[in-house]
């Protein structure tokens, strides 16, 4: 592999100190070459000569988010695969920004749940970028999965959806329990990687999205909020798709609901993949879920994902959803912070409600049959008029 004159390791260990002080501002040199560059922007990767940061040997690209492009990097020392997140450019040289991305490493280190992807350690580029080096999910992330089911057109069944939203409480579960609120739940921020030792896998043999060994892992917690502090949050922040109503208002009191919210809204995206009506049950738990007023929605992760687990599990008539075409006409949630209308998620979308342990079409045929009973009944009165009349 081609490969840059190794640059010397800045990297430090994310318990050397607070705040900005583990990551100093670039220095002289680092800025006059970062300026070198086209737009003060030093891509990172093979195609641009820097194949080597610090002791991590860097393979491909594998995500681009909002803020930080992520790759796949080989670790010599320990031989393992590491994921480097890399603050992007335009945040990197702001004090928040850094300030922010250090935080998201503290956060991820203090949660340290097998439901979040692990932090190995934080360091700097010579040109100054911070950079996490993260446990790699291997598998990619829930919104590839779903990606690859809309383009197989293959409906999901309703156990692909009940093994999303019984991990996906799980992790909120994990996390909320050890205070700390998410604020951007959605598929890009969920990997996939092999269940752990001692953790039962979340897919189920034969599943449509995930494999049988499958395992989500949160990611991305850069807008995660400690619960006590939830307080004090002075922007507006988060994913307008699948953010809570509070999460749009600076100031707003911010809890574990709003996460809540979120995953409702993912569950009810893979809902939209599945086939045939919706179910009642289902519906009124996700409309619980994603209520404008979050005293209307459960009360936490658990009780989420218990009732929506038992009520996809007591579905037992399969269901036609709009096809991909439709959905890019019409999206099933509007794109910014969901008006009045309550629940939220649902509006515009026509309810069908299974009939449970029915025979298909048996409303349909039993009108039928009472409206012949109806004719012949009284077919058989007028001859008998005519008759007695006669
Ligand atoms: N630990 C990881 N292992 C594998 N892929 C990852 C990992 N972390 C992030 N990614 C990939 O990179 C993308 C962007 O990462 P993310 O942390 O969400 O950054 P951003 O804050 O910019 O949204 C993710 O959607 C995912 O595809
Ligand atoms: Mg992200």
């Amino acid at each position: 592999m081609r490969r840059r004159t190794s640059p010397a390791s800045t990297s430090r260990s994310a318990s050397q100190g607070p705040g900005s002080s583990v990551l100093p501002d670039p220095d002289e040199n680092t800025r006059r070459r970062r300026s070198d560059r086209a737009g003060g922007v030093l891509v990172f990767c093979q195609d641009d000569g820097v194949e080597e940061v610090g002791r991590y040997v860097v393979l491909n690209r594998i995500g681009v988010g909002a803020h930080a492009a992520v790759y796949r990097a080989e670790d010599p020392v320990l031989d393992q695969l590491v994921a480097l997140k890399v603050l992007a450019a335009h945040v990197a040289f702001d004090p928040d920004g850094r300030e922010r991305f250090i935080k998201e490493a503290r956060v991820m280190r203090r949660i340290a749940s097998p439901r979040t992807a692990a932090v190995h350690d934080v360091a700097q580029l010579p040109d100054g970028r911070p950079y996490l080096v993260l446990e790699l999910a291997e598998r990619g992330t829930l919104a590839d999965r779903v990606e690859a089911v809309e383009t197989g057109g293959t409906p999901l069944t309703t156990d692909d959806v009940r093994a999303v939203a019984s991990a996906l409480g799980s992790a909120l579960a994990a996390i909320h329990d050890r205070g700390v609120v998410h604020r951007d739940i959605k598929p890009s921020n969920i990997l996939v990687r092999p269940a752990p030792d001692g953790h039962p896998p979340d897919g189920f043999p034969g599943g449509r999205l995930l494999r049988d060994d499958d395992f989500l892992v949160l990611t991305d917690f850069g807008l995660a909020k400690a619960l006590e502090s939830t307080r004090l949050v002075t922007a507006a922040v988060g994913t307008p798709a699948y953010m809570a109503p509070e999460q749009a208002a600076v100031g707003a009191p911010i809890d574990g609901r709003a996460d809540i919210f979120a995953a409702s809204a993912v569950v009810a995206e893979l809902l939209e993949l599945t086939e045939g009506p919706r179910d009642a049950r289902v519906h009124a738990v996700l409309g619980r879920g994603m209520s404008r007023d979050r005293e209307q929605r459960q009360p936490d992760a658990r009780t989420w994902s218990e009732e929506l687990v038992g009520a996809l599990d007591s579905i037992r008539a399969t269901v036609t959803i709009p096809s991909r075409a439709t959905q890019h006409a019409a999206p099933a949630r509007p794109a910014s912070p969901v008006p009045d209308a309550q629940p939220a998620g649902f509006a515009g979308q026509p309810e069908v409600v299974v009939v449970r342990g029915g025979v298909p079409g048996g409303p349909v045929l039993v009108a039928v049959l009472v409206a012949a009973l109806i004719v012949v009944a009284v077919v058989i009165l007028v001859l008998l008029d005519t008759t007695g009349g006669a």
